[in-house]
């Protein structure tokens, strides 16, 4: 597999791009997808999986989801988040760390407008993470909106749109037997990154 191998001056960003592109390649099952971990202002941790939707002209991973979901709440009241990529095929790993902001508002515009129209209503309904009384109903407010908007399109929800994530640290992992993995990290100082290999 043709990975690169962390080096001491490798550039986070870059380098997380070529292990994303090469798990790709080698066919691992949606590589975006990555566990986003939060926690109240009193520590309370949670997680759950979001996609990686590209990164912001900084280089911070984005992702999309309800600002007002349990995951946009917990954020606005403590923008911290952690990512994991795991591509259990290939035994690599890879976390991020940082603070969290929520994108521009015409960044939101312009990822929720390439999105299909099925996820575009159901971003428009969906009350996320809210107790609702059945699967159906949100099906026929789906439909119902589907009507009223005709051949207009689905003006994205105010409620809904991306955030951004500052890396901090980013550890790349290599997975080998006997518990003797690789684990590269890299800590932000500046505009620099200090680098240390770590113990498995
Ligand atoms: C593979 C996968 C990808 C997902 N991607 C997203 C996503 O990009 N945005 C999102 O809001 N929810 C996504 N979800 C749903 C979330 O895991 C979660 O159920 C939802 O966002 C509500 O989380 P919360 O209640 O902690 O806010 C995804 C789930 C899976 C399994």
């Amino acid at each position: 597999m043709p990975f690169t191998q962390p080096q001491p001056q490798s550039e986070p960003l870059a380098l997380f791009e070529a292990w994303f592109q090469a798990a790709g390649e080698s066919g691992v099952t949606m590589p975006e997808a990555m566990a986003l971990a939060t926690a109240t202002a009193d520590g309370r941790p949670s997680v759950r999986m979001v996609l990686l939707k590209g990164f912001t002209a900084e280089g911070h991973p984005r992702f999309f989801t309800n600002y007002e979901s349990r995951k946009g709440q917990t954020l606005e009241h403590n923008p911290r988040a952690a990512l994991l990529f795991w591509w259990g095929d290939l035994a690599r790993q890879v976390r991020i760390e940082g603070p969290v902001r929520r994108v521009s508002p015409a960044a939101s515009d312009a990822y929720f407008a390439s999105r299909p129209r099925l996820s575009q209503l159901g971003a428009a309904v969906s009350p996320q993470s809210r107790p609702i009384a059945g699967h159906d109903g949100l099906l026929r407010q789906v439909d119902a909106l589907a009507a009223a908007l005709g051949d207009a399109p689905v003006p994205r929800p105010a409620h809904w749109g991306g955030y951004a994530v500052e890396p901090e640290s980013w550890e790349f992992w290599i997975g080998h037997d006997g518990r003797l993995h690789e684990r590269y990290q890299y800590t932000r100082r500046g505009d620099a990154w200090d680098f240390a290999l770590l113990a498995p």
